[in-house]
C-alpha cells in the first residue's frame, strides 16, 4: 500500500546510523515520509557519502565559515531546508546546539534521538553515565525539539538492559540497534498522528 509521503529533511553531523535507517524506512512505499534533504554542518560526514550513494541530495553547510554567528549558520540551513520543501526535520546526530532561532522556526515539526531514556542524561557520553550511575535499564528516546537541549516532549523510547560485563562501548551498540528500530517507529506515528500540535503518545519498551 502507498501512502502520501511528507518530504523531510535529515540533519547530520557525522556517521549518519540513524540516517541510514530513516533513509531505508524511506524506501518502504508504505512509508509516509520521502527525504528531500540531507544537510551537515561537517563537510566530511561520512553519512553525506552514504546518502549522496542512496540517490538523495545532500549539502553541507560548514558552520566554520559562520564563526561564532550560531544564528547567521542557522538561517542559512534553514534557507536550504525551506528551499528543498521539507515540511519536518530529523535530527540524526547533529552536534550543533541550537538556537531559538532554528528551534521556533520548527517548532513542533523537528524531531531529536537521544542515547539515553530522558530525562535521565542530556547531553553528552550517555552510556559512560549510565553506567557510573549504576542504572539497570537505559535505552534512547526520540523527542520533539524545543529550546531547552534534550528537553522537548517525548514521542517514543526504546529501553535496553545493562548487563554486568557492560563497557560503554557494548552498551551503547546495544542503544544503537534500538535507535534504529526506534527512530522510524516513531517518525511513522508522528506523521500519521498530524495535525502534530497534540504530540503523540508513543512508548515501547524493546528488550
Ligand atoms: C546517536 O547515538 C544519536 O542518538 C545521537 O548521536 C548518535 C548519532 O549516531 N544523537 P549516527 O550518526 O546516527 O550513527
Amino acid at each position: 500500500m502507498s501512502v502520501e509521503k511528507t518530504p523531510i529533511a535529515i540533519l547530520i553531523s557525522g556517521r549518519g546510523s540513524n540516517a541510514t535507517a530513516l533513509i531505508r524506512a524511506c524506501e518502504d512505499p508504505s512509508f509516509p515520509a520521502r527525504i528531500c534533504l540531507v544537510l551537515s554542518n561537517n563537510p566530511d560526514a561520512p553519512g553525506l557519502e552514504m546518502a549522496k550513494k542512496a540517490g538523495l541530495r545532500t549539502l553541507a553547510i560548514n558552520h566554520r565559515d559562520f564563526g561564532k554567528n550560531r544564528e547567521a549558520h542557522e538561517r542559512a540551513v534553514h534557507t536550504a531546508l525551506t528551499e528543498a520543501g521539507a515540511q519536518a526535520i530529523c535530527l540524526a546526530g547533529y552536534m550543533r546546539l541550537l538556537t531559538p532561532f532554528l528551534t521556533g522556526a520548527w517548532a513542533g515539526r523537528m524531531l531529536n534521538i537521544h542515547p539515553s531514556l530522558l530525562p535521565v542524561f542530556p547531553g553528552l557520553h550517555t552510556h559512560e553515565r549510565a553506567l557510573q550511575a549504576g542504572v539497570r535499564v537505559h535505552g534512547c528516546t526520540v523527542h520533539l525539539v524545543t529550546e531547552g537541549m534534550d528537553e522537548g516532549p517525548i514521542l517514543g523510547q526504546a529501553a535496553v538492559p545493562v548487563l554486568p560485563d557492560d563497557t560503554a562501548d557494548i552498551l551503547g551498540a546495544r542503544v544503537l540497534k534500538q535507535e534504529h528500530q526506534l527512530y522510524p517507529q516513531v517518525l511513522r506515528h508522528f506523521l500519521l498522528q498530524r495535525p502534530v500540535s497534540a504530540p503523540a503518545e508513543c512508548a515501547l519498551l524493546v528488550g
